[in-house]
Parts: structure tokens; C-alpha cells; sequence
């Protein structure tokens, strides 16, 4: 069978990725070992460089945004070594040994990385901050995590009442709370526990559905005192705790090989192996969903590695069905809803997914770029302010789209672009390398 002809082409510092689908179609075959997890790169970063000892990290993704967080903690005095996935050495400053930095901290495009950073930097009485990240960062809501960091006493200002970044902050010593947030996010919910880390007494966080809880994991991996009470989603940090810094083996991140599932999945004759996938619970919601929808995902060489569990991914084709995605799914699949509405364009019947409003605040309104990228390729995809309704089964057919910049549309509209008929050019495709350097390597090299 002849492959489809990917070209990367660079102009301007903007890459664009060119799929040629062969008339007869394509088929993807092999395995692959998906980057290290984003989600926990960013925290082991952080913790080790407020731990107290040497912490080491096996495994890091080596992506724009672990980078962003990087730079920004050695401006604030951690040693932290080269970064590569081999082996990232970090030697830690302490609790609250944060150095006040010569100049602004750039998050460049990372969420995680500002709003964690905030709950520390917050917490650091008699130092100034100041932090900013790129256009996207900058336009994204801050008072998510500015408003709680303020009832514990924080001093911040920024645009619109301290709600866009650039942000300046003047660490103070802060006082304990119990924070209901309203909205099932790991980003509020690890900044307010790592402002807690600093503060006598007990900070609580409760949360309306479960978020991603690497925070907990790692945090206790490191001498946190942390209980946690599942009924009511809430976890409670006693403060003035010492870190250890600690061994972290990071696992493949879920979101990366959600790419993979999805192509394994749509792509007819195809069969993958995604190697080495942490399969966090609290991530797992791609799995179900893609179950729902009649996918063929197996499940091997379980194992926990680290305090995190791991398996590999099998994925082979097969006929899918619309499903409906909603509720408290939903915080455990938020960063996959992309490719997951690539795979509803390919499954017979409406997907409709709903409670999902958080999309439009990420690096881009993920809900209008879905819609506009895809049903410019001929998919029938509206808009809900909730989320998208997707009827799937219309074939389609090769165009000029772009990734406004968000890594996650890229890769999820390269994936859409092996099952649509001609020629598919991805504008911005190198938004890709955020969290996902290699990705459109590896495509090339599963393409039979
Ligand atoms: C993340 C939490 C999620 C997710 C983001 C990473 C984290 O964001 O979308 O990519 O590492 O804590 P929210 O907390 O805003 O839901």
C-alpha cells in the first residue's frame, strides 16, 4: 500500500505540516514510546526545587512548557542540572527559600506552571515577584487561583483586577483556609496546596469532581503531610512540612498517547502499541470514553512504577460508535476532547459533549477552533457553549487549517488529516513541540 507523504516545511519560524493521503488510503503499524508525562514533569521540577537534597527525575518531558518551569525556579536559585529524559539532577533550596529573581518569570505558554508557581511564589513573605507568559498564557483567567491566593492573605496585582497576567506579587506570610472551589481543576487546587505547604496549620481544597491528583501523590512522596477524603473530593495539607528531595520516574503521558489511540482507532487496517502510559485513574477518562465508542484498546504489562501506575496500549481499528461525554468524566479526559472529537467525526451517530466550558480558556477556545478546523475539512461539528455536537460518518476531505498556536489542535488535526481524502496542511504545526517535540517523527515513522 502506498504511505501518505508527510512534509514539515519552515517558514518564518512557523512550521507547516503537509499530509498526502494516498488514494488507497494508509495504515499505521508499530509501537511507540510516548513523552514523559506533562502534568508530572512540571511538578517534580518544582518540588525538587523546594525539597530540601538532591531530587532526580527520569523520564521528563523535554517540551516547551517543563522548559518554562525550569528556567523559571533557577532564577529563583534551584540548581537544576541539562534537561534530558535520561537523568535531570536537581539540587533544592528548601521551603521557603525561594530567591526573589533579578528579573520577570516568563511561563511562556504553561498554565501549569504559573498558577502552580503562584501558590509559591505567595507564600514567600518579604520577596517581589513579577510573572508573565506569551500571548495565549496571558490572555487565560488567573482568578481562578489570584481570588483563593487573596483570602489567605496574598498580595497580587495585575490587569483586570488581578485576573490576566503580567502579575506582581508581593510575598507575605499567609493564613490557612478551606477553598470550595468551583471548578474541578488541578491547577487551583495544586497552587492553594503548595501556598499551604508554607502556612501553619491546616489548608483544605475541595472540589466539585476529582481532578488529576499527581499533586497529592508526589507531594506525600516527598514528606508532605496531606490526608485526603474521597467523598467529598477534598485534600487538606498541614503546613511548615520539610521536603525530601526524592528519585521521580515519570511515565508516558496519557494526553500524548491519546493521539495514538485515537489514530490506531480510526485509521482502517491499523494496529499500535503506545509503551509505558500512565494510567492514573484520575487521567483514565480517554480509556472509557474511547471504550464507549466501541474502540479496541488492550490493556498489557501493568505495573506501578514510581507510586504511578503504568500499562502498555494496544490499539487496533474498528468500527466506532457516538457516544456521550459529560459530568464528571470530563475533568478526568479535559485535555484529550480534541482528538476525542476527531474520533466522534469518524463514529456513526451525534457525540454530544457537555460540561466541558473549561475548553474555551485553554491555550485556545478549544471548542470554536475544533469546530471551525474540522468543518473546514467537511465534518458536520457544531458549537454548544458547553462543548460540541458531533455527527460523524461524512468523509473528509484534505484543506489548509491552522493550530492557533495550541499544541493539542495540531496534533489532533494531523491525526484527523490521515483519514481525510488529498492533501491536509496544518499551519503552526510547531505549537506541537509544548508537549510533544517528536510527534511528527513518530508519525512518520508508524505510516505503512
Ligand atoms: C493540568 C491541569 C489541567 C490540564 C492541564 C494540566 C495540571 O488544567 O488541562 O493541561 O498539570 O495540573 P486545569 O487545572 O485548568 O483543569
Amino acid at each position: 500500500m502506498p504511505a501518505a507523504v508527510v512534509t514539515l516545511k519552515n517558514t518564518e519560524n512557523q512550521d507547516r505540516l503537509i499530509i498526502q493521503n494516498p488514494a488507497s488510503g494508509l495504515s499505521l503499524q508499530g509501537r511507540i514510546r510516548v513523552p514523559g508525562d506533562k502534568s508530572i514533569s512540571h511538578r517534580a521540577l518544582m518540588l525538587g526545587a523546594i525539597a530540601q537534597g538532591e531530587t532526580t527525575i527520569q523520564g521528563l518531558l523535554l517540551g516547551e512548557d517543563p522548559r518554562s518551569t525550569a528556567s523559571c525556579f533557577r532564577a529563583m536559585g534551584a540548581e537544576i542540572s541539562e534537561l534530558n529524559p535520561e537523568m535531570v539532577r536537581i539540587q533544592g533550596i528548601g521551603l521557603g527559600c525561594l530567591q526573589e529573581p533579578t528579573s520577570v518569570l516568563d511561563a511562556g505558554n504553561s498554565g501549569t506552571t504559573l498558577r502552580l508557581m503562584l501558590g509559591l511564589l505567595a507564600s514567600h513573605p518579604g520577596r517581589f515577584f513579577a510573572v508573565t507568559g506569551d500571548s495565549s498564557l496571558r490572555s487565560r483567567p488567573m482568578s481562578r487561583v489570584v481570588k483563593p491566593l487573596q483570602e489567605m492573605g496574598a498580595q497580587i496585582w495585575g490587569r483586570q483586577d488581578g485576573s490576566l497576567a503580567p502579575l506582581a506579587i508581593q510575598g507575605q506570610q499567609l493564613r490557612p483556609i478551606h477553598y470550595h472551589s468551583p471548578i474541578a481543576s488541578a491547577q487551583v487546587k495544586s497552587c492553594i496546596l503548595l501556598a499551604g505547604l508554607m502556612v501553619e496549620g491546616q489548608t483544605t481544597v475541595t472540589e466539585p469532581a476529582l481532578s488529576r491528583d499527581h499533586s497529592e501523590r508526589m507531594l506525600r512522596a516527598f514528606g508532605a503531610e496531606l490526608s485526603i477524603d474521597p467523598q467529598t473530593n477534598s485534600v487538606t495539607i498541614t503546613g511548615s512540612a520539610k521536603l525530601q528531595g526524592q528519585p521521580v520516574i515519570v511515565p508516558g503521558d496519557i494526553s500524548s498517547a491519546a493521539f495514538w489511540l485515537v489514530a490506531g482507532a480510526i485509521v482502517p487496517g491499523s494496529e499500535l502499541c503506545v509503551e509505558n502510559v500512565g494510567i492514573n485513574p484520575t487521567r483514565t477518562g480517554i480509556l472509557e470514553a474511547l471504550e464507549r465508542m466501541g474502540a479496541d484498546i488492550q490493556m498489557e504489562n501493568q505495573r506501578v512504577v514510581a507510586g504511578e501506575p503504568v500499562a502498555d496500549l494496544r490499539v487496533r481499528s474498528s468500527a466506532l460508535k457516538a457516544c456521550e461525554i459529560a459530568g464528571e468524566l470530563i475533568p478526568q479526559l479535559i485535555d484529550e476532547i480534541p482528538i476525542l472529537a476527531v474520533a466522534a467525526v469518524f463514529a456513526q451517530g451525534t457525540t454530544v459533549i457537555r460540561d466541558a466550558a473549561e475548553l474555551r480558556v485553554k491555550e485556545s477556545d478549544r471548542i470554536a477552533v475544533m469546530a471551525s478546523q474540522l468543518n473546514r475539512m467537511g465534518a458536520k461539528v457544531t458549537e454548544r457553549p458547553d462543548g460540541l455536537e458531533i455527527t460523524g460518518g461524512t468523509p473528509l476531505i484534505g484543506t489548509d487549517v491552522d493550530s492557533h498556536t495550541d499544541h493539542r489542535i495540531a496534533m489532533s488535526l494531523a491525526i484527523a488529516a490521515l483519514n481525510a481524502e488529498g492533501t491536509t496542511t496544518i499551519g503552526r504545526a510547531e505549537a506541537a513541540a509544548i508537549s510533544y517535540p517528536d510527534f511528527f517523527q513518530s508519525l512518520i515513522g508508524i505510516i505503512r
